[in-house]
């Protein structure tokens, strides 16, 4: 897999394409995705909760190529604009598997929401509910889930975090918003409410906060039972599971947090006499992080006070992760067996910020230097879809490997004349 890219030296392959290969054709930087890898990925959420709904957390990473995966893998898809909505049906994904998010939906989400038909959507906010009642002209209602806060910190980044009380997202179980949600939606004949759904924030590395999610959300389900006699069905406990960026990085595996959750939700509902509802998952970043490798080429080396800085033709525009997160990555350099021991290094982007880095303090050979090619592994989620055009840099191509050393674009690199098409105030 793309995540395990050998010790550097020679060319590295994957899935039997060489990455240097690609480099040459596609130009850098580039993004490169297996698809053996996301649709193995896909898979193993699926075989480890086989009665459960995995639905893909679009927002890491999708064009129309992986919508068709996802579908063909049997997964559901997590969307939160009306832009994500449009990319899937522009591939004809099923509507009724779509789950539509967001803490501030605007009209057109909506609007595209119930025109294609998606499956469920997720109240956020008591304000959300009866301007989309208002809305629904369907024969029958909209299915709704409710976004619960459930107050629990499950760590992870501070900007990322969102199962804790104190920031935008959900419904407060703690202060009776979920509650009085609940009230609100059974009093609107237009909505049909079938469960409830938390996301308790992301790159979570141990099982234990989401048990603790399950024990919550299902004594709130008992007490919607007992005040309104009504047994919910669905629970949603949204996506958030870690990857490893570096070699030994914790990232338990899609069976670990299964297992968990499962034993968790089946005594949970024995101890507050609930109906076992049905479970709902939503990866993004453990599907499609692992399948990626960024690639770029070395530009320019400088030794600066003491540092060494090797300076690539991407940086925070095509990953803005270090900068935003203070995320970690491994570097690796490709495409010819280095012949000097390596030193330390920082791999700093293209942009006119010094928080322009990439990867600080990594091990690289010394003679490092231009034209050289860096390989990222684990760049599949977040950094494409986060992708900005700071300093009219273009944003990088998007190339599939699959199997038998095939390779071809899904996304072409940004040109000049998306540059200035959208320039129009002549
Ligand atoms: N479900 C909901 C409602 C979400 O908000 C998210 C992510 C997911 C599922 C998927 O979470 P995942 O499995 O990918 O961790 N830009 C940040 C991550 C933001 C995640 C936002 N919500 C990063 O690069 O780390």
């Amino acid at each position: 897999p793309a995540s395990a890219l050998p010790a550097p030296g020679g060319d590295i392959t994957v899935a039997g394409v060489s990455l240097t290969g690609l480099a040459e054709r596609y130009g850098t930087p580039t993004y490169v995705l297996d698809e053996d890898e996301v649709r193995a990925r896909a898979r193993a959420w699926r075989r480890a909760l086989p009665d459960a709904e995995i639905v893909y957390a679009a927002k890491a990473f999708l064009c129309r190529a992986v919508v068709d995966w996802i579908e063909e893998e049997g997964l559901g898809l997590d969307v939160c604009s009306a832009g994500e909505l449009e990319l899937a049906a522009a591939r004809g994904f099923p509507p009724e598997r779509i789950v539509l998010h967001g803490n501030a939906k605007s009209p057109d989400d909506l609007r595209t929401a119930l025109r294609l038909g998606v499956g469920r959507i997720v109240i956020d906010a008591e304000s959300e509910i009866a301007g989309l009642a208002a809305r629904v002209e369907g024969p029958g209602p909209q299915q709704v889930m409710i976004r619960v806060l459930p107050g629990i910190d499950a760590g992870g980044h501070r900007k990322i975090r969102t199962g804790a009380e104190g920031q935008k997202f959900g419904l407060s179980i703690a202060e009776g918003d979920a509650e009085d949600a609940v009230s609100r939606i059974l009093g609107r004949p237009q909505l049909e409410l079938v469960g409830l759904h938390c996301h308790l924030g992301s790159q979570i590395t141990t099982p234990e906060p989401y048990a603790r999610a399950v024990r919550r959300l299902v004594a709130f389900l008992a007490r919607i039972r007992d005040r309104y006699g009504i047994a919910l069905r669905e629970l949603d406990l949204g996506g958030g599971f870690a990857v490893a960026y570096r070699p030994g990085d914790p990232a338990p595996a899609p069976v670990a947090y299964a297992r968990r959750i499962d034993v968790e939700l089946l005594r949970a509902c024995h101890e507050f006499d609930v109906p076992v509802p049905r479970l709902t998952l939503e990866p993004g970043r453990s599907i499609v992080a692992p399948a990626g490798v960024a690639l770029y080429r070395v530009l320019s080396v400088k030794r600066s006070a003491g540092r060494v800085f090797v300076a690539v033709d991407g940086g925070m525009s095509d990953n803005p992760r270090p900068a935003l997160y203070g995320a970690r990555y491994a570097v690796r350099l490709i495409g010819r067996a280095a012949q000097a021991p390596t030193h330390e290094a920082t791999v700093v982007g293209r942009h006119c910020e010094a928080g322009d880095v990439l990867a600080e303090a990594v091990e690289l050979p010394r003679d490092v230097r231009p034209g050289d090619v860096l390989a990222v592994p684990a760049s599949g989620a977040y950094h494409v879809s986060m992708a900005s055009g700071y300093n009219a840099t273009r944003r990088p191509p998007v190339v599939a490997v699959a199997g038998e050393g095939r390779s071809r674009l899904l996304v072409r690199r940004e040109n000049v004349e998306d540059l200035l098409r959208r320039d129009v105030g002549l």
